[in-house]
């Protein structure tokens, strides 16, 4: 029984980690922004018009949505009373054992890196068109990876590793990089909103749901990509200087923005041009071109940018705040949670990540393996709401700084909608996902089961001990 021995929870908040608390509830308010609003609004809302739902994708955001929040609302729940770098893991921890957690830990570590370097790879793809409308040309040998018939796609990798510089240099200028640029796409949204507004043509929304219910839940499972991100917030909980308060105003404050804007992007997109239109990889600044507002589509473009940016920015800070949170708990080498002292960051681990990812970035088929990020997620998200209810029945006189509402339903809702959503997934995405899991068994019973903080506490420090 020894694989579900739990981390006793009370001192995780007030540990000194050694990461620097230097963040408070705006910044984590922009810090969700900046994780969530990125591919999933700017690409994939015009291909899940197109294809799926038609005019009803408003409404897909709305299903999407639901799911979202039952899972936000649980996460907000966990990060205030428990807390820790980990996010999901170190609930899972808390509450349903080393094993769970483990195997959370392992699939968020896939959700983050596939996402950042799909994102990357959209990047690069934005930026060439941005130069090639200023008649500069990159080799396409230099921008493709092999399965594209290049060799190498060089800014997604060099965009990995300059944003691993900027983290390795500590928490507090990643943050004021990260605002900088979420307003840069947080204007780009309302500006696509106000240009928009005067183009609608409310034929466009008729037949509103072409395709049926069928197509709203399918564009649902597809468009879900463009909410993940609010779960990285969670992450900088040691580095938030009030969390038990701040955490759930992060968390809950920038997925109800992000909803917002959603679901006017959608409405406007699908009231300006006719939908089948929408297929297409840049389908808001297409949409403005198709209206002749060409200036303002030129400025989406640069916004889209930005905004993909922050989302790697974020999710890159995530990862290695969990592989930090991991390692310290000795389920990883000691490597992982070395933190560097002049800039208070995990640096070396960042690095490590960075090149990791790059590589990924590069070279591999990035196309195929997007669905596992939804996956990963969907799977850290039922842990996340399970673990409230477990806790609450486990725990009760645990000290919840915020409560889910309705607990246990809210909880259970959350769990039923993201397994409906991921028996949506495709078998080859199922596949993969079990391959990943296995690696990560073969790791826990050969290293971590036995040098984990729990296995051995007389040997090696208290799980609990501040880290000094
Ligand atoms: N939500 C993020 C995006 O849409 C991952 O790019």
């Amino acid at each position: 029984m020894k694989l579900f021995r739990t981390k006793p929870i009370e001192t995780d908040l007030a540990k000194d980690t050694g990461l620097k608390k230097v963040l408070g509830a705006f910044d984590l308010v922009l810090l969700g922004i900046g994780a969530i609003i990125g591919a999933g609004i700017f690409v994939l809302t015009g291909i899940a018009a197109a294809n799926h739902a038609g005019p009803a994708v408003v409404l897909s955001f709305v299903v999407a949505g639901m799911a979202v929040t039952f899972a936000a609302l649980s996460y907000a729940e966990l990060a205030a009373s428990i807390g820790g770098a980990g996010s999901a893991y170190g609930y899972g921890y808390a509450g349903l054992g080393e094993f769970v957690a483990w195997v959370i830990g392992w699939m968020l570590i896939l959700e983050y890196s596939v996402a950042i370097s799909a994102v990357s790879a959209g990047w690069a793809g934005y930026v060439d068109n941005v130069l090639a409308a200023m008649e500069i040309h990159l080799p396409e040998v230099l921008t493709k990876t092999p399965s594209q018939g290049g060799w190498i796609n060089l800014p997604a990798m060099l965009i990995i590793l300059a944003l691993g510089t900027l983290l390795a240099t500590g928490a507090k200028v990643s943050a004021q990089f990260n605002a900088i640029m979420v307003f840069v796409k947080v204007a780009t949204i309302l500006l696509f909103i106000g240009v928009a507004f005067f183009h609608v043509d409310i034929n466009h929304w008729t037949p509103f749901m072409p395709f049926g219910w069928e197509g709203v839940m399918t564009g649902a499972a597809s468009i879900f990509f463009a909410y993940i991100g609010f779960d990285a917030v969670s992450t900088a909980a040691e580095e938030t200087r009030n969390p038990q308060k701040d955490l759930p105003i992060g968390i809950l404050g920038s997925l109800a923005i992000c909803t917002l804007l959603y679901m006017l992007v959608a409405a406007l997109l699908t009231g300006i041009v006719p939908y089948p239109s929408l297929d297409v990889p840049s389908p808001v600044s297409d949409a403005l071109l198709q209206v002749g507002e060409k200036w303002a589509s030129g400025m989406i473009a640069i916004g889209a940018i930005a905004g993909l940016t922050t989302v790697m920015l974020v999710l890159y800070f995530g990862l290695t705040r969990i592989l930090f949170a991991i390692s310290r708990d000795g389920l990883l080498p000691p490597f992982f949670s070395h933190i560097n002292e002049k800039t208070g960051s995990p640096a070396r681990v960042i690095l490590l990540a960075g090149v990791a990812m790059a590589t990924i970035a590069g070279f591999a088929p990035l196309n195929d393996i997007v669905e596992l990020t939804n996956i990963g997620t969907l799977g850290a998200f039922v842990v996340v709401c399970a673990g409230v209810a477990v806790l609450r029945y486990t725990k009760p006189d645990l000290h919840r700084p915020f409560r889910t509402p309705f607990s246990p339903i809210v909880p259970i809702l959350g769990i039923a909608f993201c397994v409906y959503l991921m028996t949506n997934l495709g078998a080859e995405t199922w596949t993969r996902f079990s391959l990943w899991l296995t690696a990560g068994l073969i790791i826990y019973f050969t290293y971590s089961y036995r040098h984990s903080k729990l296995a051995a506490p007389e040997k090696s420090e208290p799980a609990h001990a501040p880290l000094e």
